[in-house]
C-alpha cells in the first residue's frame, strides 16, 4: 500500500492518522460529555470525575499533537479529488466539513487546554508537561470564556461529524461508490478519475463557521462570568481603634497534586493595640470572614458544598482573639470559629508600626480536619489535610483617620 496520496486514492499515512484520530474523538466526546455531566457530592464521585476529565485532557492534548503532525502531512499531499465533481452542492458541502473538521483539531484541544492553564486545581494533564501554558494567566474570566468556547466548539464538531458520518453512509449504502472504502486500508483508487478542487469557497465558508461559533462562545463565557451561586454575606464596616485600610486574607489548599490559592474578598477585623505596651496583653482582635466572598481557581463551588465549607448554613467564619506582646514578637491567642467548629489559634505575626501605620503579616498552618472540611476525603492525595493561611495588613490609627 503506498505511503502517499495520489488523485484518485488515499495513502497509508493519510488513512492511518485519520483512523487514529477518528478513535480518539470517538472516545473524547464521551468522556467529554460524561465528565461534565457527573455529580460530585461525595468524595469517591469527585475522585472519579476528576480521573475521567485528566485522562479526557490527556487524551485531548494528545489529539493536539498528532493533528498537528497529521495537518502538516496533508500539506505536504495532494487531496484526492471527489468522486462525483459534477455533484457541486454535495462536493462544497463535503469541502466544507473537511475543513470545519481539520479546524476543529485544532481550537477544540486548544480552547480545552487554555482553559485548564487558566484554572488551578482539578483534574491535572498526565502528561509531564507541566498544568501552564505561557501567556495563560490564572483568571476566571479567561477560564469562563475558554471554557465556554470549548462547548461550543464541541458542538460544531460534533455536527460537523454527524455530517460527515452521514455522507460516508450514504456513499457508501445509497450511492454504493468506493468513498468509504478508499478511506479504509487497502489499496482501494477511485472508480471514476475525479475532477478538479475548487477549495476556497469551502474553506472560506468553513472559516466564517468557526467565526461566528468562536465569537459566540467567547461572549457566552463572558456573560457567564459572573457567580451564578448564592450571593456571599456582606458583613457590615466596622470602626475600630485600629482602622484595616486595606489587606489579604488568602488561603492555599492543594488537590489532586496541585496548589490552589484564593482569597475571600470581604473579611472585617475590630482591632485595638497599645503599642506601648511591652509585656503582657496589648490589645485584642475580633475578625469576621464571609465564607462566600472566596475565590478558590476552579474549586470555588466545589469549596462553598455541604461537606466543605457548608456557606449556606454556614456564611461566616469568626476569630477572636487577644494581642500579647513579649519583647521580641507580638502573638494574637484565641478562638477560630469555621462552622460550628472552635478550635484555639495562636497566631504569631510581624508587626511594624510607623507613626499611624501599622502593617502586620502573618502566615499559619491549619489543619481542614479540625473543622469538618472535606470529611469524605480521607486521603492526601485528592485534598491535602494542611491548609495554609496568609494574612496581611494596613491599618490607621483611627484618631489620625477622624
Ligand atoms: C479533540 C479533543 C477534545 C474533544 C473532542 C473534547 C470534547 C469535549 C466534550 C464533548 C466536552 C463536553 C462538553 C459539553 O458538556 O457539552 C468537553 C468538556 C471539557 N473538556 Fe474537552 N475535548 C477535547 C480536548 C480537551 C482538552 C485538551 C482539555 C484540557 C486540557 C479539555 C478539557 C475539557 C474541560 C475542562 C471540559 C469541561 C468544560 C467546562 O466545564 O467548561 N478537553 N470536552
Ligand atoms: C467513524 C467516523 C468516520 C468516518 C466513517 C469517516 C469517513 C471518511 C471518509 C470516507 C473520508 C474520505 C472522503 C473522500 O474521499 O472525499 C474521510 C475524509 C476525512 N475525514 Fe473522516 N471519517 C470519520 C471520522 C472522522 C473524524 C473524527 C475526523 C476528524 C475530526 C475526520 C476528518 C476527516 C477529514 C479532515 C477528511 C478529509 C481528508 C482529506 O482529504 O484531506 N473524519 N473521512
Amino acid at each position: 500500500m503506498p505511503l502517499t496520496n495520489a488523485e484518485d486514492r488515499y495513502g497509508s499515512v493519510t488513512k492511518t492518522f485519520h483512523w487514529l484520530i477518528a478513535l480518539l474523538i470517538l472516545t473524547l466526546i464521551p468522556l467529554g460529555l460524561i465528565a461534565n455531566d457527573m455529580a460530585y457530592d461525595t468524595a469517591e464521585q469527585l475522585a472519579t470525575k476528576a480521573w475521567l476529565f485528566s485522562l479526557h485532557k490527556t487524551l485531548g492534548i494528545t489529539v493536539f499533537f498528532v493533528a498537528l503532525a497529521r495537518i502538516l502531512w496533508a500539506l505536504t499531499q495532494t487531496k484526492p479529488a471527489s468522486l462525483h465533481p459534477e455533484r457541486k452542492l454535495e462536493t462544497f458541502a463535503a469541502e466544507t466539513v473537511h475543513w470545519l473538521l481539520y479546524a476543529s483539531l485544532v481550537i477544540v484541544p486548544l480552547s480545552g487546554w487554555i482553559h485548564h492553564a487558566a484554572t488551578s486545581g482539578f483534574a491535572p494533564i498526565w502528561w509531564p508537561i507541566g498544568q501552564d501554558l505561557p501567556l495563560v494567566p490564572k483568571s476566571d474570566a479567561v477560564a469562563g470564556a475558554f471554557g465556554a468556547m470549548h462547548v461550543i466548539a464541541t458542538n460544531v464538531l460534533e455536527a460537523s461529524l454527524a455530517l460527515h458520518v452521514l455522507g460516508a453512509l450514504k456513499h457508501h449504502f445509497i450511492d454504493r461508490d468506493s468513498t468509504l472504502r478508499r478511506m479504509w486500508f487497502g489499496t482501494t483508487t477511485a472508480t471514476t478519475p475525479g475532477g478538479t478542487h475548487n477549495m476556497r469557497r469551502p474553506a472560506i465558508t468553513a472559516a466564517v463557521i468557526w467565526a461566528v461559533a468562536i465569537a459566540f462562545g467567547a461572549g457566552l463565557g463572558m456573560s457567564g462570568a459572573e457567580n451564578d451561586g448564592p450571593a456571599p454575606t456582606a458583613l457590615a464596616e466596622v470602626q475600630s481603634d485600629w482602622q484595616v485600610q486595606n489587606g489579604t486574607l488568602s488561603i492555599t489548599v492543594n488537590q489532586f497534586g496541585s496548589d490552589v490559592t484564593g482569597s475571600f474578598a470581604d473579611w472585617t477585623a475590630d482591632i485595638t493595640f497599645d503599642e506601648t505596651v511591652q509585656n503582657g496583653v496589648a490589645g485584642a482582635v475580633e475578625a469576621t470572614i464571609s465564607i462566600g466572598s472566596l475565590t478558590l481557581g476552579s474549586v470555588t463551588d466545589q469549596a462553598m458544598g455541604p461537606d466543605f465549607f457548608n456557606v449556606e448554613e454556614f456564611p461566616t467564619a469568626s476569630y477572636s482573639a487577644e494581642i500579647a506582646t513579649t519583647t521580641d514578637r507580638t502573638t494574637a491567642n484565641g478562638t477560630l470559629t469555621i462552622k460550628d467548629q472552635s478550635v484555639p489559634l495562636e497566631l504569631p505575626f510581624d508587626l511594624a508600626i510607623d507613626g499611624d501605620t501599622a502593617t502586620m503579616k502573618a502566615t499559619t498552618t491549619l489543619d481542614r480536619r479540625d473543622f469538618n472540611i472535606g470529611d469524605n476525603m480521607n486521603d492526601e492525595g485528592s485534598l491535602k489535610f494542611p491548609v495554609t493561611v496568609q494574612i496581611e495588613l494596613t491599618a490607621t490609627r483611627a484618631a489620625a483617620t477622624n
